[in-house]
C-alpha cells in the first residue's frame, strides 16, 4: 500500500550516527533526529566498531521515540518500517535492524530493509521530484568511492569503483596526518580555505587510465611525504590534496560519462558530497556536458535516516517488504554484477 500520505520511519545505525526520521510518500519529511558519536570516537581518531554498537543500543530506542513525539505520531500511525540492513559495522547495523524487526511485528507493519549505499543514491529524489531514472551517480563516502548508472530502485550498474581506498577515507588519513581532529573531511576542507592549491606538486592517480577507476592510495602517502619533509605548510598541503582529489574525480567521471548516452543528470551522494569544493567541480563538469547537476543539500549527503525512510518510501512503491528474519549484511554491492577491479580491497 502507498499514497502521498503514507509515513515511513527510517532508521539508521551503520556508522556512527544513531539517526531516525518520519518521510511521507509525498517527500515531507515529518521529523527526523541524529545523535552523533563523534564524541566517543574522537579520543581514538577513528570508528571503534564495539563502542559504536553500544552506542547505536543506547541511543536508538529514545531517539525514535523522540522522532514520534516531534511529529505527534504513534508507530502505529506509520506504515512501514525501514532500517539500514548493510552494508556497514555489523554489530551497529544489526542493532538498528533488530529494532525494525521489533517495531514492525509490533505494529504489524511491513520491514523494509534499506541498502545503506541505496539510501544514498536515492537521497537526491527525495528533495528532486525532477530527478528521474536513469542518472549518473557519485558516490563518495568515507567507505565507497564509486560511479553508478541509477537505472530504478534496485537496479544499479556500477562503473567504477576504487582499487584501494575511499575518497571519504583519503580525507580521514590526510587530516590524521595533518593532526587535524575526526572527522577529518570537514576539517581538510576548512584549512583547505586558508591554502594554495598549487604549493604541493601530488599525484594524480589513474588520471587518464582507460577505466574510470579510482585510487587514492598514493595520493594520501604522497601527502604523508611532504607533510614529513617539512617544507609545506598544513593549509597548503590540504589545499593541495582536495585539489588532486577533485581534479581525480572530475577525469574519472568525465571518463565514465562517455559511455554513459541516455544519461541528463549528474547526481553526487554520500558524505563527501557536503565538500565545497567537489560540489561546485562537479557543478561546473555538468554543465560543461549540458546536464543536470544535483546534489542533496548537506544534511542529507552525510548519513541520515531520512534517506532511509525515503528509500523505503520507493521501495514501499514497489511492493517490496522483507520477512523479519532477513540478515544484517556487513557486505552488500549496489551491483552484484559487477566485477572486482585488480588490486582492490573488497568494498562491497
Ligand atoms: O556518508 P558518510 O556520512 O558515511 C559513510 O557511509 O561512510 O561519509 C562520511 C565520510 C567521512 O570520510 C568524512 O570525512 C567525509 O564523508 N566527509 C567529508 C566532508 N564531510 C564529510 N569529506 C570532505 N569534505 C567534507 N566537507
Ligand atoms: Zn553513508
Amino acid at each position: 500500500m502507498w499514497d502521498a500520505e503514507t509515513v515511513v520511519l527510517g532508521i539508521e545505525s551503520s556508522c556512527d550516527e544513531t539517526a531516525a526520521a518520519l518521510v511521507t510518500g509525498d517527500r515531507r519529511v515529518l521529523a527526523q533526529r541524529i545523535a552523533s558519536q563523534e564524541a566517543e570516537h574522537a579520543p581514538f581518531g577513528g570508528v571503534v566498531p564495539e563502542i559504536a554498537a553500544r552506542a547505536h543500543a543506547e541511543k536508538l530506542a529514545p531517539l525514535i521515540e523522540a522522532v514520534l513525539a516531534d511529529a505527534g505520531m504513534a508507530l502505529t500511525d506509520c506504515d512501514a518500517v525501514a532500517a539500514t540492513a548493510g552494508p556497514g559495522l555489523i554489530g551497529g547495523v544489526m542493532v538498528g535492524l533488530v529494532t525494525a524487526k521489533a517495531l514492525a511485528m509490533a505494529s504489524e507493519r511491513p520491514l523494509i530493509a534499506i541498502n545503506h549505499l541505496e539510501g544514498h543514491a536515492l537521497s537526491p529524489r527525495l528533495v528532486d521530484p525532477e530527478l528521474e531514472f536513469p542518472y549518473a551517480l557519485l558516490l563518495v563516502s568515507g567507505g565507497h568511492c564509486q560511479i553508478l548508472r541509477v537505472e530504478g530502485v534496485g537496479r544499479y550498474s556500477r562503473l567504477a569503483t576504487t582499487i584501494d581506498d575511499a575518497l571519504g577515507e583519503a580525507f580521514d588519513k590526510t587530516a590524521k596526518i595533518l593532526g587535524l581532529p575526526y572527522p577529518g573531511g570537514p576539517a581538510v576542507e576548512k584549512l583547505a580555505r586558508e591554502g594554495d592549491p598549487r604549493a604541493v606538486a601530488l599525484p594524480r592517480p589513474l588520471v587518464g587510465s582507460g577505466e574510470p577507476h579510482f585510487s587514492f592510495a598514493g595520493l594520501k602517502s604522497a601527502v604523508l611525504r611532504a607533510a614529513e619533509s617539512g617544507k609545506y605548510g598544513r593549509a597548503d598541503i590540504a589545499a593541495s590534496f582536495q585539489q588532486a582529489a577533485v581534479d581525480c574525480i572530475c577525469d574519472r567521471l568525465t571518463r565514465a560519462l562517455d559511455t554513459m548516452d541516455e544519461t541528463i543528470s549528474l547526481v553526487v551522494a554520500g558524505g563527501v558530497a557536503a565538500n565545497q569544493q567537489v560540489r561546485q567541480a562537479l557543478e561546473d563538469l555538468a554543465a560543461q556536458r549540458d546536464l543536470r547537476f544535483v546534489a542533496p543539500p548537506l544534511e542529507l549527503c552525510t548519513d541520515n535516516a531520512a534517506m532511509i525512510a525515503w528509500a523505503g518510501v520507493e521501495r514501499l512503491r514497489e511492493g517490496a517488504s522483507d520477512p523479519l528474519d532477513i540478515a544484517a549484511r556487513p557486505r552488500w554491492p549496489l551491483d552484484p554484477a559487477a566485477e572486482p577491479v585488480r588490486g582492490a580491497g573488497y568494498k562491497g
